[in-house]
């Protein structure tokens, strides 16, 4: 019998956003949809069309790109939301609506203030709606790990009838253990058999996330929603990661399931979105920390020289870590190499992109001896990443420090012209980021400042990043990339306000008009 597939359905621009300080810009949310659409993912939930302008717009541009997964955008199960779920994934090549309302007496009661009845109808009129914009309509019970059987029953029936295909049942607030899961996804992938495809959305509050998925797949779940490096709102969602390398690497329990996934995409994937959201994993994370294919001990160091099996359950090339970073490329490398280097790292690059990123390159060679892949993702990523550069560092001088007044001179130029403006501070980076201040007319606050070496020798480059509140709103992340630790930083300030400015309407919405937060 061949195995059954288990459609991975990504929710990190979605639900993985709602992580505190994960705001992505449309470009940055472009760029991870690619690579999700390399990683095989069967669906990517590109977002929450209703939330914001912002939202809307990155949506339809995922959905006008990629061609291989399904986009699909949330919905509360409100006309106007799904209206512009409709709309925002219009052009998709293949097309979801996901569309939600609780049914926990606790949010029926406290959050909703509506009978259940009210709610069968809700959600009934809500797929009825989103079948005339798509065939492809999803259902969820939100907070279905609290909720009643015979009640989930009840709507599954319902929603059913008026069109869903797939009834998702997430355990929105991570309370379950991985016995009661699979007694839920069991009774109800029984109920609906032939009827829909049962999905779940773990949290994993108890730690239990990808646990109770896996435990759910074996009870009937033919779908699994969960995001890379586990992002999510509080503790998380389920990791997909470890969710495909769990069902990949146990598959004498796992014989009857597959994934469409390419796991080689995953450490690419897990990068690409640790340095967007500057959310790193932490260290001993599973399969995508840095620790994870690190062996210390002695005894592990022996065991692995003579038989690598003995520590070593999952390969590291196997998630398309390859160890052996070797020097790549030089200052005397040309254009040709440089875009076939960048096409094995998974970068397929317009002409515009790929001559920024190589002009980048060139500056880089010229400064720093030894070029490795991790120089190379950096690189790229932060070129193509960048939000509309509404400011632009053209130049900075600082003098510091020992005992003089810490000051900067910045060089900016903007749609208009040139602006050059000098300033002190305490110290030389609050030097830089006040005068930046300064020429933009925002205030920036600063959260948190990371600096991090990409690759190896003292000529490393460094990786800032920066959170930033301004004007008093919602923090957002800024990146910069740059032999000299200053230089980088001054770009990751203005890189934050460049994403700030893109997403200003975003953020204000999102701000003023909490009924909007899933
Ligand atoms: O956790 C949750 O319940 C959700 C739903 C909107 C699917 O994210
Ligand atoms: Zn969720």
């Amino acid at each position: 019998m061949s195995p059954e597939t288990i459609k991975i359905f990504d929710t990190t621009l979605r639900d993985g956003e709602q992580s505190p300080g994960a705001s992505m810009n449309t470009e940055e949310k472009i760029q991870i949809a690619a690579q999700l659409e390399r990683l095989g993912v069967d669906i990517i939930e590109a977002g929450f069309a209703a939330a914001s302008p912002g939202d809307f717009d990155a949506i339809e541009k995922i959905a006008q790109r990629v061609t291989t997964s399904t986009i699909c955008s949330l919905a509360r199960a409100i006309d106007s939301d799904i209206k512009s779920a409709g709309e925002a994934i219009a052009k998709a090549k293949m097309k979801r609506i996901h569309t939600f309302i609780a049914t926990s007496s606790i949010h029926m009661e406290h959050k909703l203030k509506m009978t259940p009845d009210e709610v069968i109808r809700r959600a009934v009129r809500a797929v009825s709606y989103a079948r005339t914009f798509v065939e492809d309509v999803e259902f969820s019970c939100e907070d279905a790990g609290r909720s009643d059987m015979g009640f989930m029953k009840e709507i599954s029936d319902a929603v059913i009838e008026a069109g869903a295909t797939t009834i998702n049942l997430p355990d929105t607030v991570g309370f379950r253990l991985p016995s009661e899961i699979g007694a839920m996804v069991k009774e109800m992938s029984e109920y609906t058999r032939g009827r829909a495809i049962i999905s779940v959305h773990n949290h994993n509050d108890l730690g239990l996330g990808v646990a109770n998925s896996l435990e759910a797949v074996v009870n009937g779940a033919r779908q699994v929603e969960c995001t890379i490096n586990g992002l999510g709102e509080r503790a998380g969602n389920a990791a997909l990661e470890e969710i495909v390398m769990a069902l990949k690497t146990r598959s004498d329990i796992f014989a009857n399931y597959t994934t469409n996934i390419n796991t080689t995409e995953i450490y690419p994937s897990s990068r690409l979105i640790a340095s967007i959201t500057g959310i790193e994993p932490q260290p001993n994370k599973a399969i995508v920390g840095k620790n994870a294919f690190a062996h210390e001990s002695g005894i592990h160091q022996d065991g692995m020289l003579k038989n690598k099996a003995t520590y070593e359950i999952i390969t590291p090339e196997s998630i398309g870590l390859v160890k052996d970073d070797t020097l790549v490329l030089g200052k005397h490398s040309g254009r040709a190499a440089f875009k076939d280097k960048l096409a094995k790292l998974g970068f397929i690059l317009d002409e515009e992109a790929l001559n920024a990123s190589f002009a980048r390159f060139k500056i880089m060679a010229d400064r720093k001896k030894e070029i490795y892949d991790d120089d190379l993702r950096a690189l790229v990523t932060n070129e193509m990443t960048k939000a509309t550069q509404i400011y632009e560092l053209l130049s900075l001088q600082l003098m510091d420090c020992s005992d003089g007044v810490p000051s900067a001179a910045v060089k900016i130029k903007t749609h208009k012209d040139e602006i050059i403006e000098a300033g002190i501070g305490a110290g030389t980076m609050d030097a830089i980021f006040k005068t930046i201040d300064r020429i933009s007319g925002y205030e920036g606050q600063l959260l948190d400042y990371k600096v991090k070496s990409v690759s190896q020798g003292k000529d490393a480059l460094a990786s800032v990043t920066v959170k930033v509140s301004f004007n008093g709103e919602p923090a957002i992340i800024g990146h910069g990339l740059n032999i000299d630790t200053m230089l980088a930083s001054a770009r990751a300030y203005i890189g934050a306000l460049n994403s700030y400015l893109s997403m200003e309407g975003k953020l204000k919405s999102r701000h003023s008009d909490s009924s909007k937060t899933v």
